[in-house]
């Protein structure tokens, strides 16, 4: 028991036995934050980003190897449109999935992706696709739901589901694997409470990206347990090397699959057009998926701003050349953050078919002796890097990989070659 007013949030032994609490007690209550945010950790991309920017802002030089965002600009047709909207009154609320303009573009160039039909109904545009993925499990996740997130997973996903009280079910995938689910695994990790499976590919943070036959073989198993499939095909446009980059809808559609019905798209303007800060991405779902999600958004963000959906009509609808551009530039950079990955001594990188991370194994320098201590974990790595060499890099802990580190290549290549020269010489340096 304990002194009233001292009531340990969520003590068990307590409960039944102090109520009715006196005020004072009430008003102490209003001071915790709800018990979800108990099991929910902050993005550790954005930590390391902070802890960056503090160095910078003392001076030092540092290679921004820890965010996910296109260094490049927005296309600058995509910046006159919206200046254009904005004078022509893009100023009001929208329709909450979106305007008809969006969401008509959206579903064409969809159905041209993707080769499955898609209708505007299916659409529902969201503030970036971290929110559509929130509104999903906002719509769908339950306490007693279990939701497949493979490890290494993108940091959002398992806790969006933990936020909204479902399970975050993480079965490992094995860099000998490409970092691929296999269906054994897949199969192994079913269960009657599974509610969906979420696959990223290409993926963050590993870059890499299911063929035809290895989705193929996913699909198969799913087909026969009834799950949703959600897949986020934010990276579709940014695969190298020839990597024929495939959609789970393709799949399902072509070959007639049940699952076809099952599978939710996510999807949007952020890295393929360069356009993280205008905050539009959206989902593709059955129509009367999208029919809820349209509930659970009204009653928090109602519609994105209308004038980043005029860029995101002007992006879909307008030249496209400048995503070939820039994945030409990405490619390039690609080849140089593996090889010089590669060249640091014990270190090991494998070339990731898509997206802009190279996902490195750093096992090599554990248990070894830096100037603050011993490098016990990869959070440990990553800060000697940061401190020693400048390179902000993200501990493959955070994503479900312990002993690897995250390095984002969309960074100019000066970046790239300066900011892993300087951590070659300190790890060369180490103990
Ligand atoms: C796999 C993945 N999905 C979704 C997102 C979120 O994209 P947006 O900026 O549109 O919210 C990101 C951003 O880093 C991502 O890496």
């Amino acid at each position: 028991m304990h002194a009233l007013g001292s009531v340990p949030f969520g003590c068990t032994s307590c409960q039944g036995l102090t109520a009715p609490l006196p005020p004072r007690t009430r008003v102490r209550m209003t001071h915790r934050f709800s018990q979800r945010l108990d099991v929910v950790q902050p993005s550790a991309t954005l930590a390391v980003s902070a802890r960056a920017a503090a160095l910078r802002a003392q001076g030092r030089t540092i290679y921004p190897f820890g965010v996910g965002e296109p260094d490049f600009d927005t296309p600058i047709h995509i910046r006159d449109a919206a200046k254009k909207a904005l004078d022509a009154g893009a100023t009001r609320y929208t329709a909450v999935t979106g305007t008809p303009e969006l969401k008509k573009a959206i579903a064409a160039s969809s159905a041209a992706r993707r080769g499955a039909p898609c209708a505007p109904e299916q659409v529902v545009v969201g503030v970036g696709a971290k929110h559509s993925l929130f509104n999903l499990a906002l719509a769908l996740y339950e306490p007693g739901d279990e939701v497949i997130c493979p490890a290494p997973y993108w940091v959002s996903y398992p806790e969006q589901v933990r936020l909204v009280g479902a399970t975050a079910v993480c079965p490992e995938t094995r860099e000998e694997d490409g970092w691929l689910l296999t269906p054994e695994t897949l199969q192994a990790s079913l269960s009657p409470q599974t509610k969906a499976v979420i696959l990223c590919t290409p993926s963050n943070p590993t870059g890499s990206a299911y063929g035809e036959k290895s989705l193929r073989a996913l699909l198969e198993v799913l087909e026969a347990h009834d799950c949703w499939l959600v897949v986020d095909e934010i990276y579709a446009d940014l695969v190298y090397d020839g990597f024929k980059q495939v959609s789970a809808l393709t799949l399902a559609h072509r070959d007639g699959m049940k699952i076809r019905d099952r599978i939710l798209v996510i999807d949007g303007v952020s890295k393929s057009y360069a356009m993280t800060g205008w905050r539009i991405g959206w989902s593709i779902t059955p129509p009367a998926m999208a029919k809820a999600l349209d509930v659970v958004q009204s009653q928090s963000t109602t519609n994105p701003a209308a004038v980043a959906q005029a860029a995101a009509v002007a992006a879909l609808t307008g030249p496209q050349e400048s995503i070939e551009a820039m994945r030409l530039r990405f490619a390039a950079r690609r080849t140089r953050m593996v090889a010089g990955l590669g060249a640091i001594p014990g270190i090991r990188c494998r070339a990731p078919e898509g997206a802009f991370y190279a996902f490195a194994d750093f096992r090599a320098l554990l248990g070894k002796k830096a100037k603050n201590g011993p490098l016990t974990d990869d959070l440990a790595i990553a800060t000697f890097l940061l401190e020693e060499a400048g390179c902000a890099a993200v501990p493959g802990s955070a994503f479900g990989a312990p002993g690897y580190l995250r390095f984002s290549y969309a960074t100019s290549e000066e970046n790239i070659d300066a900011g892993l020269a300087a951590a070659k010489a300190a790890v060369e340096k180490l103990g």
